[in-house]
């Protein structure tokens, strides 16, 4: 063989570890024939070492000379201060102790990857930052989208647009949990408890139903578009925590299945973002990104409209991505390009106000049912500039309670609020409205 082998040492053994593991062990004859030398794993961090392990790293034949080294340590150190180590990837998750291994490996010289969303939408400045003074790679491809290589497209494929928009189905156990109750039956908890067990969800899985997940991978994807910081904080976000089976049933009825969506666009030089379940006309793609599969439309100002779609969760699809990273680097590791932008640090984001987002929207309203009550709400939607295209009352005159949807036209999210702060204390409500935004 020509070139000498890439050492990693690799932080985590969990979901995305294990993954990483197989694919090296599975593909290695190919890596080497397109990469001209091995990539081999020296040490591995984890938390536990007397856990039992579902897969073993098996042994690298560099030289022709099988060996069997793969080490397990519980001491960052072991990965930082190992001079063989040329990368270290770190897939743990969670933020001090990720934040602490990856600074402490870049100011040890070596290159990092990372699958850690809520670590670089928190902390990437500070780590960007002290990646370029040192000259090295801090690589990421898996922490959006899992095996969608979108990270990769934004920052070189699609380079000569300026990005009007990207809207995305972007977390996996979500996506799962949408799909499963809206095509199986299945209960929210039970299809939680499902993604949990396939390894989708996050090790709080409170951060998929709430769109915190979402939140992070959009301020990353948005760095990388629109080359400007939105700040996590200022994210609208909302999650999927109470949505309703009888939301996802009058949707269908309408035409529409629920997703959770995180969504960008340059509205005249500002950013409108945000984290939001939304209603999607059946016909779009997105519509039909079932399963843990995620999907992301961007749309250039040069190339139109283009989509990508894919496992955006699993052992291997994210195990793909982190590879690509390492492979990506020993191609680049003169040159690293980290952001995909020249700028020692991003600008922060001009945000349009989120009332000004505009779009359709549902609501449906639980209403005692009695005469006027329909025409009440229409009227206080007029009155804030909202016009309904559909609407229907369910009932068989037997119940007190009864569900009124509408859609309406497109409507800034401030007549929204509006309509919704003067109905919501009328007599006639019987529950919290819902609503939700249509793309
Ligand atoms: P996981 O299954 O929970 O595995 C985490 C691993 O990290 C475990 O091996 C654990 O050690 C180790 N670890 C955690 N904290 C540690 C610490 N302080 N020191 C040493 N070792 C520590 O997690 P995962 O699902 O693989 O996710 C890893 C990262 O990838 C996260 O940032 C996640 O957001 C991201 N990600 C995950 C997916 C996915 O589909 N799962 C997809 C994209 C991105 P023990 O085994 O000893 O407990
Ligand atoms: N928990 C995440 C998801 C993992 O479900 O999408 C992939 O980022």
């Amino acid at each position: 063989m020509g070139k000498k082998a890439t050492v990693l040492g690799i932080a985590g053994f969990g979901t995305v570890g294990t993954g990483l593991a197989r694919i090296l062990d599975e593909n290695r004859e190919r890596i080497i024939q397109r990469m001209g030398c091995d990539i081999r794993i020296k040490t591995i961090l984890v938390r536990d070492l007397t856990k039992t392990r579902t897969y073993t790293p098996t042994s690298t034949t560099t030289s022709g000379t099988p060996e069997n080294t793969v080490r397990f340590t519980a001491t960052p150190a072991d990965l930082v201060n190992d001079p063989e180590i040329d990368i270290i990837v770190e897939l743990m998750g969670g933020i001090e102790a990720a934040y602490d291994l990856i600074s402490l490996a870049l100011k040890a010289g070596k290159h990092v990857v990372t699958a850690n969303k809520a670590l670089l939408a928190e902390r990437g400045q500070e780590l960007f930052a002290l990646a370029r003074e040192k000259n090295l790679c801090l690589y990421y491809e898996a922490s959006s989208v899992g095996g969608v290589p979108v990270i990769q497209t934004l920052k070189e494929s699609l380079a000569s647009n300026r990005i009007l928009k990207l809207t995305g189905i972007m977390n996996g156990t979500a996506n799962y949990i949408l799909s499963e109750m809206s095509s199986n039956g299945l209960d929210f908890s039970t299809a939680l408890a499902q993604a949990q067990e396939l390894g989708y969800a996050e090790a709080d899985p409170s951060f998929d139903i709430d769109g915190v997940d979402t939140a992070h991978k959009l301020v990353l994807l948005m760095r990388l578009a629109f080359g400007q910081h939105y700040a996590l904080e200022d994210l609208p976000v909302s999650g999927i925590r109470n949505v309703a089976k009888e939301d996802i049933s009058f949707a269908r009825e309408f035409g529409y299945r629920l997703k959770l969506i995180g969504q960008a666009r340059d509205v005249d030089g500002a950013i409108e973002a945000g984290v939001f379940p939304a209603l999607v006309k059946y016909t779009f793609l997105l519509a039909r990104v079932g399963g843990n599969y995620n999907a992301v439309r961007i749309e250039g100002n040069a190339v139109g409209p283009i989509m990508l779609h894919g496992q955006g969760a699993g052992d291997l699809p994210t195990g793909s991505a982190v590879l690509s990273d390492v492979m990506a680097i020993i191609k680049d590791k003169d040159r690293p390009n980290n952001t995909g932008w020249t700028m020692p640090e991003l600008p922060p984001a001009n945000i349009l106000p989120p009332e000004q987002a505009v779009s359709q929207h549902y609501f449906r309203f639980s209403v005692a049912d009695r005469p006027g009550v329909m025409g009440t709400i229409a009227s206080a939607m007029a009155e804030h500039d909202i016009s309904i295209a559909q609407a229907i009352q369910k009932g068989n005159g037997d119940q007190e309670v009864v569900p009124v949807v509408f859609i309406t036209h497109e409507a800034p999210m401030g007549s929204v609020k509006a309509t919704l702060d003067a109905i919501e204390h009328t007599d006639f409500i019987a529950a919290p409205t819902v609503h939700y935004r249509i793309l």
